[in-house]
């Protein structure tokens, strides 16, 4: 299954990405993560991207469309993917298009997290994630089952993100209106446009996702019989 996921900074992408990629055992491909693996790791495209993220825009089309080209090549992308962060302007979508096509492969299904963004600040301001295996947490949504211990693997050290702050989470929202928004029609017009509640509690979300995706494998089971 190959899966894009469409929603605001904040809109619980990550969060819903982890359950499906481990229900569907298909790889999550962020572009956000790779983008800070690149700034941390001191790569070329790192250092492009280091302060256009800090500001909270979107990195240049070319250099983020090569990225996502290159890793779907990758073996563990052969049984499907899901894009969390990725197409996020009209060219990208253009570009996933085209780069799906060449390889003989199509989008299933094109998954919006509909949210209020006055909700958006608290909940991006409350994020920390694990510092030894990126387990995501809440400071009042998801804490961890033992106050400062990973729930997943012990580990005992968080970090929040730089982009985080309030004022750069703002400009994040505006890129979002102005440059990814306008990618519902452009999947609705194509038929793939499925949308959730993304302000129901974590839980109810997952399920939500759960029925659109069991609904599109019932369907791509149809078309193949
Ligand atoms: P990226 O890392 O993709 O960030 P984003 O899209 O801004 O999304 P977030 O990770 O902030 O939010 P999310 O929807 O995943 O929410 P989460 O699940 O964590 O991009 C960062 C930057 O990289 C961009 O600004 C840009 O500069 C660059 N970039 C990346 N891709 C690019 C591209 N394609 N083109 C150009 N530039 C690109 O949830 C947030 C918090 O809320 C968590 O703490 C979670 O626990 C909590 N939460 C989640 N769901 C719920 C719920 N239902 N109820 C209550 N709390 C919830």
């Amino acid at each position: 299954m190959r899966i894009v996921l469409l929603g605001p900074p904040g809109a619980g992408k990550g969060t819903q990405a982890g359950w499906i990629r481990d229900r569907y055992r298909i790889p999550q491909l962020s572009t956000g993560d790779m983008l800070r693996a690149a700034v941390a790791n001191g790569t070329e495209v790192g250092r492009q991207a280091k302060a256009i993220m800090e500001a909270g825009k979107l990195v240049s089309d070319d250099v983020i469309n090569a990225i996502v080209a290159e890793r779907i090549d990758q073996p563990d992308c052969a049984g499907g993917f899901i894009l969390d962060g990725f197409p996020r302007t009209t060219q990208q979508a253009a570009a996933l298009e085209q780069m799906l096509a060449e390889r003989g492969l199509a989008l299933d299904v094109a998954l919006e997290f509909k949210v209020d963004p006055a909700a958006l600040v608290e909940r991006i301001s409350g994020r920390f994630s694990c510092a030894s295996c990126g387990t995501g947490y809440h400071d009042q949504f998801r804490r961890p089952k033992v106050d400062g211990v990973c729930d997943v693997c012990g580990g005992t050290e968080f970090v929040r993100r730089k982009d985080d702050q309030p004022e750069t989470v703002q400009a994040r929202l505006e890129a979002y209106e102005a440059q990814t928004a306008p990618l519902l029609p452009y999947f609705r017009e194509r038929g793939l446009l499925r949308t959730v509640d993304g302000m129901a509690p974590i839980e109810e979300v997952t399920a939500a996702v759960a029925a659109v995706l069991e609904a599109v494998v019932k369907d791509d089971g149809a078309a193949n019989a």
